[in-house]
């Protein structure tokens, strides 16, 4: 009981970064009409505004790998507070949009930071048993993040034409309070392991496993982290571990590429080409931001069960009829009542109970300890990049081609993505990551336990 208080601490603490991504993502959608006004943006520079972002996001995934394996996930999770904070308050008091773009793509560098190093760590500190549940609890914190930000934003939205700046600033609190949490608890113990500091990662293993379970850990750990000195970025692209990558790094990119964030960036814009009218293009998205918070625990109370293979199976195909529908509906101009809001929760609800949450389960589980960082930044780069074109393209889509071309385009990936869960993604349920990693990496052999 008292261990399991220990790591649900841990836990939280380093998904409140989950919880900064989701509150960071969503901040802008009610700042940027009064930033707009602010700052005489035309449509363009608006969008960049929005979209600047992400490119900070890139950066972020591609390089707090290297950092994180090299300095530690706490450490460089903590910077990535300090990065939060420079940003919310960096936006929210400049008068010069250069410096507002610079500030949010530090932000952006914190968030894409974040979406490596908390999931990374999650799956480095947590039991196997629990570790699919305790990794998605990071996508409840990034939901429950949007929700929140929906919240604060109303709230700020009377207090007169600087609401803007309150809007942006107020992500700095999370941010303060994660920094503090993060200086009380210790680092990830295969970190410690990887560093020499054996002693150190008995003790917090200690406080997780019984004795003779958290001896047995720390051997499979050290085991899988033999010759870590020698390790070469090249060797992510060798041999059995080329396609260990090339599965989590196409499962990330198709997270990204069956549309999820075109319905959360432009959920307002979609209902109104729907013909909604304001105030209901207003509400709807805050509908969707509930349904995901709800398929987010759906999915952490079946993840463990189910496994992630199956759960995947069905919300892709669930995400393939939803949009199916939703093509059917904009082609033949179903768009009077709720048919649209309907489909589209029917999309949301599928994502949010399988891929959202399980994505970055499977891709926290599938890398080997010692490349584990390289490899989920490189994926994850990618998996950025995947949000940079949609989040691009869509209201390009929408406005020239049509909501049944571009929601057409989501249902095929979607399509191809339960095809490449059912073909190529292995199930990790109930393994000790060093079992993974020995099943797909090192030895034709398996050995499954649970720990
Ligand atoms: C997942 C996605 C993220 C998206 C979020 C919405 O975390 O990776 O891009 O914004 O779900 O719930």
């Amino acid at each position: 009981m008292l261990k399991n208080r220990f790591l649900l601490t841990i836990i939280s603490t380093v998904a409140l970064g989950g919880f900064l991504f989701g509150f960071d993502t969503a901040v802008i959608s009610g700042a940027i009409p009064f930033i707009k006004e602010h700052f005489q943006l035309n449509e363009a520079l608006e969008g960049w505004a929005v979209a600047c972002v992400i490119l900070g996001c890139m950066v972020g995934a591609l390089t707090s790998g290297y950092f994180g394996d090299l300095y530690g996930r706490r450490k460089v999770l903590i910077i990535t507070g300090i990065m939060f904070i420079a940003s919310a308050l960096g936006t929210a008091l400049t008068n010069n949009f250069t410096f507002f773009i610079i500030m949010r793509v530090i932000g952006g560098i914190g968030v894409g930071s974040a979406s490596v190093l908390s999931p990374t760590y999650i799956a480095e500190i947590s039991p196997s048993a629990i570790r699919g549940q305790m990794v998605s609890l990071n996508q409840l914190a990034i939901v429950s993040g949007i929700l929140i930000v929906y919240f604060t934003n109303f709230l700020f939205l009377g207090v007169g034409e600087d609401n803007w700046r309150y809007m942006l600033a107020s992500e700095s609190i999370p941010a303060l309070i994660f920094i503090v949490a993060l200086c009380f608890i210790p680092e990830s113990p295969r970190w410690l392991v990887k560093k020499n500091k054996e002693q150190e990662a008995i003790a917090v293993l200690d406080k997780i496993y019984s004795p003779t379970e958290s001896r047995m850990v720390l051997d499979q750990i050290k085991d899988s982290l033999k010759n870590v000195n020698s390790v070469k970025i090249s060797e992510l692209f060798e041999g059995r571990m080329k396609k260990v990558l090339i599965i989590g790094t196409v499962l990330a990119c198709l997270q990204q590429l069956t549309g999820i964030n075109a319905v959360i960036y432009y959920a307002p814009t979609i209902f109104m080409n729907a013909g909604a009218s304001l105030a209901s293009s207003f509400w709807q998205p805050v509908m969707i931001g509930a349904i995901n918070f709800i398929f987010t625990l759906v999915a952490i109370s079946l993840i463990e069960k189910l496994g992630r293979k199956t759960l995947m199976l069905y919300g892709s195909a669930g995400m393939s009829i939803s949009l199916a529908f939703l093509v059917g509906a904009f082609y033949f101009d179903m768009l009077e009542g709720y048919w649209v809001l309907i489909f589209i929760l029917g999309y949301i609800a599928s994502f949010g109970s399988s891929l959202a949450p399980v994505m970055w389960v499977v891709v926290s589980e599938l890398f080997p300890n010692r490349l584990r960082g390289a490899a989920m930044s490189f994926s994850t780069f990618l998996h950025w990049t995947c949000t940079f074109l949609v989040v691009q393209t869509f209201p390009w889509m929408l406005a020239f081609m049509g909501g049944a071309f571009a929601f057409g385009i989501f249902m095929v990936l979607s399509v191809f993505t339960f095809y490449f869960i059912f073909k190529y993604v292995p199930e990790t349920k109930g393994m000790t990551l060093e079992n993974l990693e020995k099943k797909y990496i090192t030895s034709k052999k398996s050995t499954y336990e649970r720990v």
